[in-house]
C-alpha cells in the first residue's frame, strides 16, 4: 500500500510517500521545504502539497497512493482536520490543514496530533507492536501522549484526549504549556534547558564554575540536547538535572498508570536518546508512586523508532484511516 505523510513539527516540516506492507514500512521519498519560518501555515502547507505531487509523480503508480496522514503537534480538531493553536507551533491558529492538503492533492487527507501519530507508529512498527493498551509519551519540543486503548486509538470527545503536557505536578518550576510546573515544562527539551539554567545559575551563585556552564555568559547556549551529552559523558550538574526531569516523568508517569492501566508506555524524543541518565529516577518514583499492581504489569521502554519516527508516524495515520475506513475531510 503507498501512503502519503506531512510531518509538521516546530522546527522542521517534511513530506513523504512510502510503502506499507504487514510490519513493514519504508519511505520512498522525502522532501523538507526551506526554512520553515519563511512561510505562512497555508504557505508551509502549499509547499509540501507541491512537493508530494513530485514525490508522486516520480512514483510508477502514483494513483495507488491512497491517503495523507498529517502529524502535527496540538491543540487540534481531528475530525474537523484543523489545528487549533498549538503552544509549540506559534502562528498556526484554525488552520485547516487536511482540506489545504487534499485539495491540492487530490487524496483524501486525515490530521492526526503528533503524539497519536506516534503511537500508531510505536504500535504498527515500533516498541509496542501487537500492544492492545499502549501509552506513547513524545517527550520532544513538547510533551504530549497518544493513547491506544482496547486496540484503537483513544481521542476523546473533541480530539483532545492525551494532552498530558499541560498537567500541572508542581506549583513552581519550568514552563511549559504557559504554564509553571507542568509535565511538559519538565519533560520536554525546553524544561531542560529551564532546569539547567537554574541549576547553573545556583552554582555560578554561590562561586562555583561548573564544566557544563563555567560563566554567566554561557548560561544562554544550555540546551536539552548540551545537557544530555554531557550526562552521558558522566557530568554531575548535567546528570542532577537530568534526574529532576527524571524525577518529575516519574510522577507522571504514575498518574497515567493509576488511571489507564496501560501494558507499555513508549516514549520518544529527549526520554529515547537519555535513557539511561533519566530513567533510574522515574522508576524510583514509579516504584514509591503507582498502584503496585498496575506498575507490576506496565513496562516502560524507550521508543523504538526514536528520531525517524516523525514520517512513520505521518504514514501510520493514513494506513489507520484507511484501515479502519474512517471518513476523511
Ligand atoms: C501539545 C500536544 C503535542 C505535544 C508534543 C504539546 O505542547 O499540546 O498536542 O502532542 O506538545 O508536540
Ligand atoms: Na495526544
Amino acid at each position: 500500500m503507498y501512503l502519503a505523510g506531512v510531518d509538521i513539527g516546530g522546527t522542521k516540516c517534511a513530506a513523504c510517500i512510502g510503502r506499507a506492507n504487514g510490519e513493514q514500512v519504508e519511505v520512498l521519498c522525502r522532501a523538507v521545504p526551506r526554512a520553515t519560518r519563511e512561510y505562512t501555515p497555508a504557505g508551509m502547507l502549499e509547499a509540501l502539497a507541491g512537493d508530494l505531487r513530485d514525490c508522486l509523480a516520480a512514483l510508477p503508480a502514483w494513483e495507488r497512493a491512497e491517503g495523507i496522514g498529517i502529524s502535527c503537534g496540538g491543540p487540534l480538531d481531528s475530525r474537523a482536520g484543523i489545528v487549533l493553536s498549538p503552544p509549540n507551533l506559534p502562528g498556526w491558529d484554525a488552520v485547516p490543514a487536511a482540506k489545504i492538503l487534499s485539495e491540492r492533492t487530490g487524496l483524501p487527507a486525515w490530521l492526526c496530533n503528533d503524539a497519536n501519530a506516534g503511537a500508531l507508529a510505536e504500535w504498527q512498527y515500533g516498541a509496542g507492536r501487537g500492544c492492545r493498551d499502549l501509552v506513547f509519551l513524545t517527550f520532544g519540543t513538547g510533551l504530549g501522549a497518544g493513547l491506544i486503548l482496547g486496540g484503537r486509538l483513544y481521542e476523546g470527545a473533541s480530539g483532545m484526549a492525551g494532552e498530558l503536557g499541560h498537567i500541572r505536578l508542581e506549583a513552581h518550576g519550568p514552563v511549559g504549556y504557559g504554564k509553571a510546573g507542568s509535565f511538559e515544562g519538565f519533560c520536554s527539551g525546553g524544561g531542560i534547558a529551564q532546569l539547567a539554567r537554574a541549576f547553573a545559575l545556583e552554582e555560578l551563585q554561590a562561586g562555583r564554575s561548573p564544566a557544563l556552564c563555567p560563566d554567566m555568559a554561557a548560561l544562554a547556549a544550555l540546551d536539552a540536547r548540551r545537557v544530555g551529552e554531557a550526562a552521558a559523558a558522566g557530568d554531575p550538574l548535567a546528570r542532577k538535572i537530568l534526574r529532576e526531569a527524571g524525577t518529575q516523568l516519574g510522577r507522571g508517569l504514575s498518574i497515567i498508570i493509576d488511571m489507564i492501566n496501560p501494558k507499555k508506555i513508549v516514549i520518544g524524543s529527549i526520554f529515547a536518546r537519555c535513557y539511561n541518565e533519566i530513567w533510574p529516577a522515574a522508576r524510583e518514583v514509579l516504584e514509591r508512586e503507582a498502584l503496585p499492581a498496575a506498575r507490576a504489569v506496565c513496562e516502560v521502554l524507550p521508543s523504538a523508532l526514536s528520531e525517524s519516527v516523525g514520517d512513520i508516524a505521518a504514514l501510520s495515520v493514513a494506513r489507520y484511516h484507511i484501515e479502519t475506513a474512517e471518513e476523511p475531510v
